[in-house]
Protein backbone atom coordinates (compact mmCIF):
# COMPACT_ATOMS: atom_id res chain seq x y z
CA UNK A 1 0.00 0.00 0.00
CA UNK A 2 1.36 3.54 -0.80
CA UNK A 3 -0.01 6.62 -0.03
CA UNK A 4 -0.26 7.43 -3.53
CA UNK A 5 -1.83 5.46 -6.38
CA UNK A 6 -1.41 5.02 -10.33
CA UNK A 7 -4.31 3.86 -11.69
CA UNK A 8 -3.86 2.51 -14.97
CA UNK A 9 -5.71 0.39 -17.86
CA UNK A 10 -4.50 -2.95 -18.67
CA UNK A 11 -6.09 -3.70 -21.85
CA UNK A 12 -7.18 -1.50 -24.75
CA UNK A 13 -8.62 1.00 -22.61
CA UNK A 14 -12.25 0.97 -21.26
CA UNK A 15 -11.45 -1.30 -18.43
CA UNK A 16 -13.54 0.78 -15.84
CA UNK A 17 -10.89 3.15 -14.34
CA UNK A 18 -13.16 6.06 -14.13
CA UNK A 19 -15.50 4.19 -11.87
CA UNK A 20 -12.88 2.97 -9.70
CA UNK A 21 -10.73 6.95 -9.52
CA UNK A 22 -14.07 7.69 -8.20
CA UNK A 23 -14.45 5.27 -5.66
CA UNK A 24 -10.33 6.06 -4.31
CA UNK A 25 -10.34 9.62 -5.10
CA UNK A 26 -12.59 9.59 -1.28
CA UNK A 27 -9.15 8.84 0.21
CA UNK A 28 -7.03 11.12 -1.55
CA UNK A 29 -6.60 14.54 -1.52
CA UNK A 30 -5.76 15.33 -5.66
CA UNK A 31 -6.58 13.68 -8.42
CA UNK A 32 -4.53 14.21 -11.64
CA UNK A 33 -4.74 13.11 -15.09
CA UNK A 34 -1.66 12.82 -16.79
CA UNK A 35 -1.80 11.76 -20.23
CA UNK A 36 -4.51 11.41 -23.26
CA UNK A 37 -6.90 13.92 -24.06
CA UNK A 38 -10.48 13.81 -24.85
CA UNK A 39 -10.17 10.45 -26.13
CA UNK A 40 -10.88 9.28 -22.91
CA UNK A 41 -14.57 8.03 -21.93
CA UNK A 42 -14.71 7.57 -18.04
CA UNK A 43 -18.09 6.62 -16.91
CA UNK A 44 -19.41 7.54 -13.33
CA UNK A 45 -22.46 6.02 -12.13
CA UNK A 46 -24.31 8.80 -9.94
CA UNK A 47 -28.00 8.74 -9.18
CA UNK A 48 -27.97 5.71 -11.12
CA UNK A 49 -27.10 7.85 -14.40
CA UNK A 50 -23.82 8.22 -16.67
CA UNK A 51 -21.64 10.94 -15.67
CA UNK A 52 -19.33 10.33 -18.57
CA UNK A 53 -15.79 12.67 -17.88
CA UNK A 54 -13.28 13.15 -20.79
CA UNK A 55 -10.75 15.84 -20.00
CA UNK A 56 -11.55 16.51 -16.05
CA UNK A 57 -10.79 13.90 -13.46
CA UNK A 58 -13.00 11.20 -12.24
CA UNK A 59 -12.33 12.49 -8.65
CA UNK A 60 -15.04 15.34 -9.81
CA UNK A 61 -17.85 14.22 -7.59
CA UNK A 62 -16.13 14.73 -4.45
CA UNK A 63 -16.26 18.27 -2.88
CA UNK A 64 -13.04 19.40 -1.46
CA UNK A 65 -11.10 17.60 -3.67
CA UNK A 66 -8.63 18.98 -5.77
CA UNK A 67 -8.65 17.78 -9.54
CA UNK A 68 -5.74 18.55 -12.07
CA UNK A 69 -5.11 18.49 -15.79
CA UNK A 70 -1.26 18.03 -16.16
CA UNK A 71 1.06 18.99 -18.83
CA UNK A 72 1.50 16.01 -20.79
CA UNK A 73 -2.29 15.95 -21.50
CA UNK A 74 -4.17 17.38 -24.23
CA UNK A 75 -6.76 19.72 -24.26
CA UNK A 76 -9.26 20.35 -26.38
CA UNK A 77 -10.59 23.86 -25.24
CA UNK A 78 -13.77 23.61 -26.55
CA UNK A 79 -14.53 20.43 -25.18
CA UNK A 80 -13.39 21.41 -21.96
CA UNK A 81 -14.85 24.39 -21.48
CA UNK A 82 -18.31 22.73 -22.49
CA UNK A 83 -17.36 19.54 -19.54
CA UNK A 84 -16.32 22.32 -17.06
CA UNK A 85 -20.02 23.89 -17.87
CA UNK A 86 -21.76 20.25 -17.73
CA UNK A 87 -20.42 19.66 -14.20
CA UNK A 88 -20.89 23.04 -13.10
CA UNK A 89 -24.52 22.89 -13.85
CA UNK A 90 -24.80 19.94 -11.54
CA UNK A 91 -23.33 21.82 -8.68
CA UNK A 92 -19.54 20.74 -8.82
CA UNK A 93 -16.35 22.41 -9.60
CA UNK A 94 -18.08 25.24 -7.72
CA UNK A 95 -15.29 26.17 -5.41
CA UNK A 96 -12.15 28.19 -7.01
CA UNK A 97 -9.08 25.63 -7.11
CA UNK A 98 -11.34 22.70 -7.33
CA UNK A 99 -9.85 22.54 -10.94
CA UNK A 100 -6.11 23.40 -12.05
CA UNK A 101 -5.08 23.14 -15.48
CA UNK A 102 -1.14 23.14 -16.44
CA UNK A 103 -0.28 26.18 -18.24
CA UNK A 104 2.12 23.65 -20.20
CA UNK A 105 -0.51 21.18 -21.60
CA UNK A 106 -1.05 21.21 -25.62
CA UNK A 107 -4.02 22.82 -26.60
CA UNK A 108 -6.54 20.70 -29.40
CA UNK A 109 -7.05 23.24 -32.33
CA UNK A 110 -9.79 22.84 -34.62
CA UNK A 111 -7.26 21.65 -37.12
CA UNK A 112 -6.09 18.58 -35.60
CA UNK A 113 -9.49 17.28 -35.48
CA UNK A 114 -10.04 17.97 -39.11
CA UNK A 115 -6.45 16.59 -39.73
CA UNK A 116 -7.43 13.41 -37.73
CA UNK A 117 -10.77 12.96 -40.10
CA UNK A 118 -8.48 13.50 -43.40
CA UNK A 119 -5.84 10.85 -42.72
CA UNK A 120 -7.96 8.25 -41.38
CA UNK A 121 -9.83 8.93 -44.32
CA UNK A 122 -6.94 8.67 -46.68
CA UNK A 123 -5.57 5.66 -44.65
CA UNK A 124 -8.74 3.61 -45.86
CA UNK A 125 -7.88 -0.27 -44.83
CA UNK A 126 -5.38 0.50 -42.93
CA UNK A 127 -7.25 2.76 -40.57
CA UNK A 128 -6.71 2.93 -36.58
CA UNK A 129 -10.06 3.46 -36.04
CA UNK A 130 -9.16 7.03 -33.81
CA UNK A 131 -11.47 8.57 -31.98
CA UNK A 132 -11.18 11.64 -34.25
CA UNK A 133 -10.70 14.08 -31.30
CA UNK A 134 -7.27 15.44 -32.94
CA UNK A 135 -5.53 13.46 -30.06
CA UNK A 136 -2.56 12.50 -33.03
CA UNK A 137 -2.09 15.39 -34.39
CA UNK A 138 -1.82 17.78 -31.99
CA UNK A 139 0.82 15.15 -30.43
CA UNK A 140 2.73 15.24 -33.56
CA UNK A 141 2.71 19.17 -33.24
CA UNK A 142 3.89 18.73 -30.12
CA UNK A 143 7.00 16.59 -31.17
CA UNK A 144 7.43 19.29 -33.96
CA UNK A 145 7.59 21.62 -31.70
CA UNK A 146 5.11 23.58 -33.55
CA UNK A 147 2.53 22.65 -31.20
CA UNK A 148 -0.01 25.49 -29.40
CA UNK A 149 -0.20 25.31 -25.49
CA UNK A 150 -2.60 26.80 -23.19
CA UNK A 151 0.02 29.28 -21.85
CA UNK A 152 -0.39 30.44 -25.84
CA UNK A 153 -3.60 30.90 -25.59
CA UNK A 154 -4.01 33.31 -22.64
CA UNK A 155 -1.18 35.98 -24.32
CA UNK A 156 -3.10 37.06 -27.53
CA UNK A 157 0.00 38.03 -29.57
CA UNK A 158 2.18 35.32 -29.62
CA UNK A 159 -1.38 33.37 -30.29
CA UNK A 160 -1.77 34.91 -33.46
CA UNK A 161 1.79 34.71 -33.87
CA UNK A 162 1.89 30.97 -33.72
CA UNK A 163 -1.14 30.53 -35.55
CA UNK A 164 0.20 32.23 -38.51
CA UNK A 165 2.77 30.76 -38.28
CA UNK A 166 1.38 26.81 -38.38
CA UNK A 167 -1.45 27.79 -40.48
CA UNK A 168 0.31 27.38 -43.88
CA UNK A 169 1.10 24.28 -43.66
CA UNK A 170 -1.84 22.64 -42.04
CA UNK A 171 -4.34 24.36 -45.06
CA UNK A 172 -1.69 22.88 -47.54
CA UNK A 173 -2.12 19.30 -45.50
CA UNK A 174 -5.65 19.68 -45.72
CA UNK A 175 -5.95 20.85 -49.02
CA UNK A 176 -3.79 17.51 -50.05
CA UNK A 177 -7.05 15.66 -48.66
CA UNK A 178 -8.85 17.45 -50.08
CA UNK A 179 -10.56 19.39 -47.55
CA UNK A 180 -11.04 23.00 -46.60
CA UNK A 181 -9.05 25.75 -45.48
CA UNK A 182 -9.58 27.21 -42.14
CA UNK A 183 -9.18 30.75 -41.33
CA UNK A 184 -7.00 32.47 -39.87
CA UNK A 185 -9.03 35.37 -38.37
CA UNK A 186 -12.16 33.05 -37.47
CA UNK A 187 -9.95 30.49 -35.63
CA UNK A 188 -8.52 33.70 -33.32
CA UNK A 189 -11.56 34.99 -32.64
CA UNK A 190 -13.01 31.51 -31.18
CA UNK A 191 -9.61 30.79 -29.64
CA UNK A 192 -9.56 33.77 -27.56
CA UNK A 193 -12.99 33.93 -26.30
CA UNK A 194 -12.07 30.47 -24.98
CA UNK A 195 -8.95 31.30 -23.42
CA UNK A 196 -10.94 34.21 -21.70
CA UNK A 197 -12.95 31.20 -19.95
CA UNK A 198 -9.68 28.50 -19.57
CA UNK A 199 -7.70 31.45 -17.59
CA UNK A 200 -9.22 31.29 -14.17
CA UNK A 201 -8.21 27.64 -13.88
CA UNK A 202 -4.48 28.06 -15.31
CA UNK A 203 -2.18 27.48 -12.57
CA UNK A 204 1.48 25.31 -11.77
CA UNK A 205 0.03 21.34 -11.77
CA UNK A 206 3.14 20.31 -10.81
CA UNK A 207 3.90 22.02 -8.06
CA UNK A 208 0.50 21.00 -6.64
CA UNK A 209 1.37 17.33 -7.09
CA UNK A 210 5.21 17.53 -6.12
CA UNK A 211 3.89 19.69 -2.77
CA UNK A 212 0.77 16.88 -2.05
CA UNK A 213 3.26 14.19 -2.29
CA UNK A 214 5.74 16.16 -0.18
CA UNK A 215 3.31 16.71 2.95
CA UNK A 216 2.16 12.86 2.42
CA UNK A 217 -1.62 14.01 0.84
CA UNK A 218 -3.00 10.75 -1.21
CA UNK A 219 -2.65 11.54 -4.84
CA UNK A 220 -4.64 9.70 -7.38
CA UNK A 221 -2.93 9.58 -10.80
CA UNK A 222 -5.42 9.12 -13.41
CA UNK A 223 -4.59 6.96 -16.51
CA UNK A 224 -6.60 7.15 -19.88
CA UNK A 225 -6.41 4.29 -22.49
CA UNK A 226 -5.17 1.19 -21.57
CA UNK A 227 -1.19 -0.29 -21.90
CA UNK A 228 -1.97 -2.05 -25.13
CA UNK A 229 -2.40 1.25 -26.56
CA UNK A 230 0.66 2.92 -25.82
CA UNK A 231 2.47 4.08 -28.34
CA UNK A 232 5.72 2.13 -26.89
CA UNK A 233 4.61 -1.01 -25.56
CA UNK A 234 1.24 -1.22 -27.35
CA UNK A 235 0.06 -3.09 -30.36
CA UNK A 236 1.51 0.00 -33.23
CA UNK A 237 0.67 1.19 -35.17
CA UNK A 238 -2.97 0.49 -33.87
CA UNK A 239 -2.41 2.93 -30.79
CA UNK A 240 -2.63 6.40 -29.85
CA UNK A 241 0.01 8.55 -29.83
CA UNK A 242 1.42 8.48 -26.15
CA UNK A 243 2.35 7.20 -23.52
CA UNK A 244 -0.13 5.43 -21.44
CA UNK A 245 1.79 3.37 -19.01
CA UNK A 246 2.45 4.14 -15.41
CA UNK A 247 5.22 5.51 -15.94
CA UNK A 248 3.89 8.32 -17.90
CA UNK A 249 2.25 9.55 -14.43
CA UNK A 250 5.97 10.12 -13.24
CA UNK A 251 7.44 11.42 -16.39
CA UNK A 252 4.24 13.42 -17.71
CA UNK A 253 3.92 15.56 -13.99
CA UNK A 254 7.52 16.32 -13.61
CA UNK A 255 8.07 13.66 -10.19
CA UNK A 256 11.45 11.52 -9.91
CA UNK A 257 10.87 7.67 -9.60
CA UNK A 258 12.08 7.50 -6.07
CA UNK A 259 8.34 8.22 -5.02
CA UNK A 260 6.55 5.24 -2.97
CA UNK A 261 3.75 5.45 -5.34
CA UNK A 262 1.82 2.35 -6.09
CA UNK A 263 -0.06 1.38 -9.47
CA UNK A 264 -3.79 -0.64 -9.32
CA UNK A 265 -4.01 -2.21 -12.60
CA UNK A 266 -7.36 -2.05 -14.10
CA UNK A 267 -8.30 -5.29 -15.26
CA UNK A 268 -11.51 -5.90 -17.17
CA UNK A 269 -12.90 -9.99 -16.88
CA UNK A 270 -13.07 -10.37 -20.41
CA UNK A 271 -11.15 -8.40 -23.13
CA UNK A 272 -12.70 -5.29 -25.36
CA UNK A 273 -11.66 -3.07 -28.31
CA UNK A 274 -12.50 -0.10 -29.97
CA UNK A 275 -10.71 0.68 -33.45
CA UNK A 276 -9.06 -1.75 -35.73
CA UNK A 277 -5.85 -3.57 -34.84
CA UNK A 278 -5.04 -6.70 -33.34
CA UNK A 279 -7.31 -8.46 -30.61
CA UNK A 280 -6.08 -12.61 -30.42
CA UNK A 281 -9.15 -13.49 -28.11
CA UNK A 282 -11.61 -11.69 -30.01
CA UNK A 283 -15.00 -13.37 -30.19
CA UNK A 284 -17.58 -12.81 -33.34
CA UNK A 285 -20.20 -15.01 -32.05
CA UNK A 286 -22.97 -15.04 -29.88
CA UNK A 287 -21.01 -15.30 -26.42
CA UNK A 288 -19.18 -12.22 -27.98
CA UNK A 289 -22.61 -10.36 -28.55
CA UNK A 290 -23.70 -11.61 -24.93
CA UNK A 291 -20.44 -9.56 -23.04
CA UNK A 292 -21.15 -6.57 -25.77
CA UNK A 293 -24.97 -6.72 -24.68
CA UNK A 294 -24.57 -7.48 -20.84
CA UNK A 295 -21.11 -4.83 -20.56
CA UNK A 296 -23.60 -2.50 -22.54
CA UNK A 297 -19.72 -1.95 -24.62
CA UNK A 298 -20.35 0.89 -26.52
CA UNK A 299 -17.54 3.44 -26.58
CA UNK A 300 -18.43 7.02 -23.75
CA UNK A 301 -16.78 8.86 -26.47
CA UNK A 302 -17.72 7.59 -29.97
CA UNK A 303 -20.70 5.23 -28.97
CA UNK A 304 -18.72 2.63 -31.77
CA UNK A 305 -19.75 -1.00 -30.44
CA UNK A 306 -16.56 -2.52 -28.32
CA UNK A 307 -15.13 -5.73 -30.15
CA UNK A 308 -15.19 -8.14 -27.20
CA UNK A 309 -13.51 -11.54 -26.44
CA UNK A 310 -12.08 -13.97 -23.69
CA UNK A 311 -9.63 -12.11 -20.94
CA UNK A 312 -5.92 -12.38 -22.53
CA UNK A 313 -3.70 -13.68 -19.26
CA UNK A 314 -0.66 -13.58 -22.19
CA UNK A 315 -1.07 -9.60 -22.93
CA UNK A 316 -2.39 -8.92 -19.22
CA UNK A 317 1.35 -10.26 -17.99
CA UNK A 318 2.71 -8.02 -20.75
CA UNK A 319 0.72 -5.26 -19.68
CA UNK A 320 0.55 -5.39 -15.89
CA UNK A 321 4.76 -5.77 -16.41
CA UNK A 322 5.24 -2.68 -18.58
CA UNK A 323 2.94 -0.61 -15.45
CA UNK A 324 4.76 -2.04 -12.71
CA UNK A 325 1.28 -2.54 -11.81
CA UNK A 326 1.32 -3.46 -7.53
CA UNK A 327 -2.22 -4.87 -7.71
CA UNK A 328 -4.69 -5.16 -9.57
CA UNK A 329 -8.70 -4.28 -9.45
CA UNK A 330 -10.90 -6.72 -11.72
CA UNK A 331 -13.89 -5.23 -13.00
CA UNK A 332 -17.05 -6.14 -14.63
CA UNK A 333 -17.18 -9.77 -13.47
CA UNK A 334 -20.89 -9.91 -13.08
CA UNK A 335 -20.80 -9.57 -17.18
CA UNK A 336 -19.45 -13.14 -17.13
CA UNK A 337 -22.40 -14.83 -15.93
CA UNK A 338 -23.90 -17.29 -17.61
CA UNK A 339 -21.36 -17.93 -20.13
CA UNK A 340 -20.26 -20.99 -19.43
CA UNK A 341 -17.48 -22.50 -19.91
CA UNK A 342 -15.24 -19.44 -19.26
CA UNK A 343 -11.90 -19.30 -21.62
CA UNK A 344 -9.14 -17.51 -20.25
CA UNK A 345 -6.00 -17.04 -23.01
CA UNK A 346 -2.92 -18.56 -21.30
CA UNK A 347 -0.43 -18.50 -24.23
CA UNK A 348 0.05 -17.84 -28.04
CA UNK A 349 0.85 -20.23 -30.68
CA UNK A 350 2.22 -18.55 -34.24
CA UNK A 351 1.27 -21.23 -37.40
CA UNK A 352 1.32 -23.82 -34.66
CA UNK A 353 4.09 -23.82 -33.01
CA UNK A 354 3.84 -21.81 -29.10
CA UNK A 355 5.32 -18.16 -29.50
CA UNK A 356 6.18 -16.62 -26.48
CA UNK A 357 5.34 -13.38 -25.65
CA UNK A 358 3.83 -10.18 -27.66
CA UNK A 359 5.18 -9.96 -31.14
CA UNK A 360 6.10 -6.56 -32.33
CA UNK A 361 4.81 -6.65 -35.28
CA UNK A 362 1.06 -6.21 -35.39
CA UNK A 363 0.50 -8.18 -38.49
CA UNK A 364 2.48 -11.16 -36.81
CA UNK A 365 -0.06 -10.48 -34.01
CA UNK A 366 -3.10 -10.71 -35.37
CA UNK A 367 -1.99 -14.00 -37.16
CA UNK A 368 -1.38 -15.67 -33.31
CA UNK A 369 -4.06 -18.11 -31.99
CA UNK A 370 -4.82 -17.72 -28.51
CA UNK A 371 -4.08 -21.47 -26.21
CA UNK A 372 -7.06 -21.40 -23.54
CA UNK A 373 -7.56 -22.88 -20.37
CA UNK A 374 -11.54 -23.51 -19.50
CA UNK A 375 -12.70 -22.69 -16.01
CA UNK A 376 -16.63 -23.68 -15.28
CA UNK A 377 -18.05 -20.41 -14.91
CA UNK A 378 -21.28 -19.82 -12.50
CA UNK A 379 -24.95 -18.77 -13.31
CA UNK A 380 -24.89 -16.22 -10.13
CA UNK A 381 -26.20 -12.94 -9.76
CA UNK A 382 -23.01 -11.16 -8.40
CA UNK A 383 -24.38 -7.55 -8.11
CA UNK A 384 -25.47 -7.95 -4.38
CA UNK A 385 -22.25 -9.64 -3.46
CA UNK A 386 -20.12 -7.27 -1.04
CA UNK A 387 -17.45 -10.31 -0.15
CA UNK A 388 -15.10 -12.15 -1.67
CA UNK A 389 -15.97 -15.16 0.04
CA UNK A 390 -19.68 -14.81 -0.69
CA UNK A 391 -18.89 -14.91 -4.39
CA UNK A 392 -19.66 -18.11 -6.09
CA UNK A 393 -17.29 -20.98 -6.21
CA UNK A 394 -16.80 -20.23 -9.90
CA UNK A 395 -16.59 -16.80 -9.78
CA UNK A 396 -13.93 -17.26 -7.02
CA UNK A 397 -12.14 -19.68 -9.07
CA UNK A 398 -11.89 -17.95 -12.01
CA UNK A 399 -10.32 -14.20 -9.60
CA UNK A 400 -7.82 -17.27 -8.25
CA UNK A 401 -6.90 -18.34 -11.76
CA UNK A 402 -6.42 -14.35 -13.08
CA UNK A 403 -4.40 -13.36 -9.58
CA UNK A 404 -2.15 -16.68 -9.51
CA UNK A 405 -1.41 -16.36 -13.81
CA UNK A 406 -0.30 -12.54 -13.68
CA UNK A 407 1.21 -13.17 -9.53
CA UNK A 408 -0.87 -10.06 -8.71
CA UNK A 409 -3.11 -9.86 -5.66
CA UNK A 410 -6.45 -8.59 -6.54
CA UNK A 411 -7.45 -5.64 -3.98
CA UNK A 412 -10.62 -4.60 -5.53
CA UNK A 413 -13.28 -6.49 -7.67
CA UNK A 414 -16.13 -4.71 -9.47
CA UNK A 415 -19.70 -6.78 -9.71
CA UNK A 416 -21.73 -3.87 -11.05
CA UNK A 417 -20.94 0.01 -12.38
CA UNK A 418 -22.67 2.01 -9.76
CA UNK A 419 -20.07 2.35 -6.50
CA UNK A 420 -21.92 0.29 -4.31
CA UNK A 421 -21.56 -2.33 -6.22
CA UNK A 422 -17.69 -3.25 -5.33
CA UNK A 423 -15.96 -5.58 -3.30
CA UNK A 424 -12.87 -3.75 -1.66
CA UNK A 425 -10.68 -6.56 -0.42
CA UNK A 426 -7.75 -3.86 0.43
CA UNK A 427 -7.84 -0.42 -0.07
CA UNK A 428 -4.63 0.27 -2.31
CA UNK A 429 -4.80 3.86 -1.55
CA UNK A 430 -3.45 4.37 2.51
CA UNK A 431 -3.35 8.01 3.79
CA UNK A 432 -0.07 8.95 4.80
P1 LIG B 1 -12.92 3.72 -18.51
O1 LIG B 1 -12.64 4.43 -19.79
O2 LIG B 1 -11.83 2.76 -18.15
O3 LIG B 1 -13.25 4.64 -17.37
O4 LIG B 1 -14.22 2.82 -18.75
P2 LIG B 1 -15.57 3.28 -19.51
O5 LIG B 1 -16.32 4.19 -18.63
O6 LIG B 1 -15.26 3.74 -20.90
O7 LIG B 1 -16.29 1.89 -19.68
C1 LIG B 1 -16.62 1.09 -18.59
C2 LIG B 1 -18.14 0.87 -18.57
O8 LIG B 1 -18.44 -0.21 -17.71
C3 LIG B 1 -18.92 2.05 -18.04
O9 LIG B 1 -20.17 2.08 -18.68
C4 LIG B 1 -19.07 1.72 -16.55
O10 LIG B 1 -20.23 2.33 -15.97
C5 LIG B 1 -19.25 0.23 -16.61
N1 LIG B 1 -18.74 -0.52 -15.46
C6 LIG B 1 -17.66 -0.27 -14.67
N2 LIG B 1 -17.49 -1.28 -13.78
C7 LIG B 1 -18.47 -2.18 -14.03
C8 LIG B 1 -18.79 -3.44 -13.47
O11 LIG B 1 -18.13 -3.97 -12.59
N3 LIG B 1 -19.86 -4.11 -14.01
C9 LIG B 1 -20.61 -3.59 -15.01
N4 LIG B 1 -21.63 -4.31 -15.46
N5 LIG B 1 -20.33 -2.39 -15.56
C10 LIG B 1 -19.26 -1.70 -15.09
P1 LIG C 1 -10.35 5.42 -22.09
O1 LIG C 1 -9.52 6.37 -21.27
C1 LIG C 1 -10.66 2.89 -25.62
C2 LIG C 1 -8.29 4.04 -29.12
C3 LIG C 1 -9.10 4.41 -30.34
C4 LIG C 1 -8.16 3.95 -31.43
C5 LIG C 1 -6.78 4.30 -30.86
C6 LIG C 1 -6.22 5.62 -31.33
O2 LIG C 1 -11.79 5.74 -22.09
O3 LIG C 1 -10.04 4.02 -21.77
P2 LIG C 1 -6.80 8.15 -30.74
O4 LIG C 1 -8.07 8.92 -30.89
O5 LIG C 1 -6.29 8.10 -29.34
O6 LIG C 1 -5.75 8.56 -31.72
O7 LIG C 1 -7.20 6.64 -31.15
O8 LIG C 1 -6.94 4.33 -29.45
N1 LIG C 1 -8.62 4.78 -27.89
C7 LIG C 1 -9.36 4.28 -26.89
N2 LIG C 1 -10.00 3.11 -26.78
N3 LIG C 1 -10.66 3.75 -24.59
C8 LIG C 1 -10.00 4.92 -24.66
O9 LIG C 1 -9.87 5.75 -23.61
C9 LIG C 1 -9.33 5.25 -25.87
N4 LIG C 1 -8.61 6.31 -26.30
C10 LIG C 1 -8.17 6.00 -27.52
O10 LIG C 1 -10.33 3.74 -30.37
O11 LIG C 1 -8.23 2.55 -31.55
MG1 LIG D 1 -13.54 4.74 -21.65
Amino acid sequence: MASSLVIVGTQWGDEGKGKVVDILAGFADVVVRFQGGSNAGHTLVVDGQDLVTHLVPSGVMHPGKRCAIGPAVVVDPELLLAEIAGLQKRGLLAEPGSLVISPRAHAVMPYHKELDAAREATRGPMRIGTTLRGIGPCLEDKAARSGIRVCDLLDSEALAERIGARLPEVNAVLAHHGREPLSESGLLLGLRDQAERLAPFVGDVCALVRSALDRGRGVLFEGAQGAMLDVDHGTYPFVTAASTVAGAALSGLGIGPGRDVGVLGIVKAYSTRVGEGPMPTELTDERGLHMQQTGGEFGATTGRPRRCGWIDLTALRYATAACGCTSICVTKLDVLRGLRPLRLAVGYTLDGQPHDGIPADAGVYGRVDPVYEELDGWDEDLSEVREKDALPQGARRYLDFVENYLDLPVDIISVGPMRSETIVIRNPLRRG
